[in-house]
């Protein structure tokens, strides 16, 4: 049989990771390179017991099907939790609970992307971000981001570009916390330089927030939905990173129009999401001291971030440069000038059994300064293969750069 895949099946690209997912299962290497969250901070008896709850207690809403939105409950407690971080727009009927805030980044695409528009991006970007516009078939023009702005200059001038080529841009993607992959935070100037910047250029802004919550000091600035006067910003959350990644729960917020639209789309992707994972959260968040939780992992990702930091600057050369993040679970690795960290990977899986992701595929560009980038996780190996791993990594460097 001689199958016709659609031209939007083959806009999609295998990720940067997966290519070696399976090498990485194997637990004597040390992976830096995932995403995922540890799953220590999981708070599994109080889960387990939510569950019981919302299985023999709300079987009819547990075990059914339910609101396309998402359960009531589980949009009040996200609208309360929206609030208290200063969105004062925050209302349950302005929320949809997704499969995940992956969902609702697909979503979005859907609604607001037509094959062939461009959307803006930071340079670099989260690539499942970029996957779900790629899936539209987006082209994308992308702005830099440094340790707490983004290029809002270089914005301008390739958007205003872009629309005298006659192309629609009409969206801004971005991660103003703890980014992934960098690590990196938007201050207060930067966000309130962008939201000018996006008023100016009649942008949409797509502020996806997964990792607000896990900071190592103070909270970060107000998120971008917060300081929004005009119902130009989408934001998107997650309690992937702090509840449970297996949840998955992720949540959108957006204007009225924005959210009955993204609701419509939902409904013809999977009807709702899963009732069993959204009835848990609602009574695991009704029963339990949920900031209490959040000290614990913000605590515990802390810790995994200095132990991880400290042994990088002990063990690496001081021509390899690593991101401080103040949150989130990534730093941004910078090897020294004409080194690329894609071609030294399969050195560094074979020689000393240590995986990062190279940054390459976090930028939309072809700049050859892109293939010095990569990023590593601190989230998954305990401390002491946290500084096993970063000895491994700083001997192979040293041995490199050399
Ligand atoms: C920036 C960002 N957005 C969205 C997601 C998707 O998370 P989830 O679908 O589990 O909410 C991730 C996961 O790593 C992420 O890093």
């Amino acid at each position: 049989v001689i199958v016709r895949f659609s031209k939007d099946s083959g806009a999609l690209r295998p990720s940067a990771i997966r290519r070696f997912a399976s090498l990485l299962q194997d637990p004597s290497y040390f992976s830096f390179a995932g995403g995922a969250p540890n799953p220590l901070t999981f708070p599994s008896e109080a889960l387990a017991e939510a569950a019981r709850e919302a299985i023999l207690t709300h079987r009819d809403v547990a075990l059914q099907y339910g609101p396309t939105a998402g359960l009531p409950e589980l949009r009040r407690a996200t609208a309360q939790i929206l609030y208290a971080r200063g969105v004062v727009s925050s209302h349950p009927d302005r929320i949809v609970i997704t499969t995940g805030s992956q969902q609702g980044l697909d979503l979005l695409a859907r609604v607001l992307v037509d094959p062939g528009d461009v959307v803006a991006v930071e340079s670099p970007a989260y690539v499942g971000g970029l996957a779900a516009f790629a899936a539209r078939r987006a082209q994308f023009l992308a702005a830099r981001r440094d340790a707490d702005r983004l290029d809002v200059e270089e914005l301008a001038r390739k958007v205003r570009r872009a629309r005298s080529e006659g192309r629609r841009v009409s969206v801004l993607y971005t991660i103003p916390n703890f980014q992934n992959p960098s690590g990196w935070t938007l201050s207060l100037a930067a966000r309130r330089e962008l939201l000018s910047a996006a008023a100016e250029l009649d942008l949409l802004v797509l502020e996806d927030d997964p990792y607000a919550e896990i900071h190592f000091g103070e909270p970060p600035p107000a998120p971008l939905a917060a300081l929004d006067q005009e119902g130009r910003v989408v934001h998107l959350g997650s309690f992937s990173k702090t509840l449970s990644a297996g949840l998955r729960c992720g949540f959108l917020l957006g204007a009225e129009e924005i959210v009955r639209k993204v609701e419509l789309t939902k409904q013809a992707a999977d009807l709702c999401s899963s009732m069993l994972d959204q009835s848990t959260l609602a009574i695991y968040l009704a029963r339990n001291d949920y900031a209490a939780h959040l000290v614990g992992v913000r605590k515990f990702y802390a810790e995994q971030k200095a132990i991880f930091l400290t042994a990088l600057r002990e063990e690496c050369p001081a021509t390899v440069e690593t991101s401080e993040p103040a949150g989130g679970l990534f730093t941004w690795g910078a090897l020294p000038a004409g080194l690329d960290a894609e071609m030294l990977l399969d050195r560094l899986l074979a020689e000393e059994k240590v995986a990062y992701v190279p940054g390459r595929s976090f930028f939309v560009d072809e700049n050859p300064d892109n293939g010095r980038w990569f990023r590593l996780t601190f989230a998954k190996e305990p401390p002491d293969r946290l500084e096993e791993g970063a000895r491994r990594l700083g001997r192979f460097l040293a041995r490199v750069a050399a």
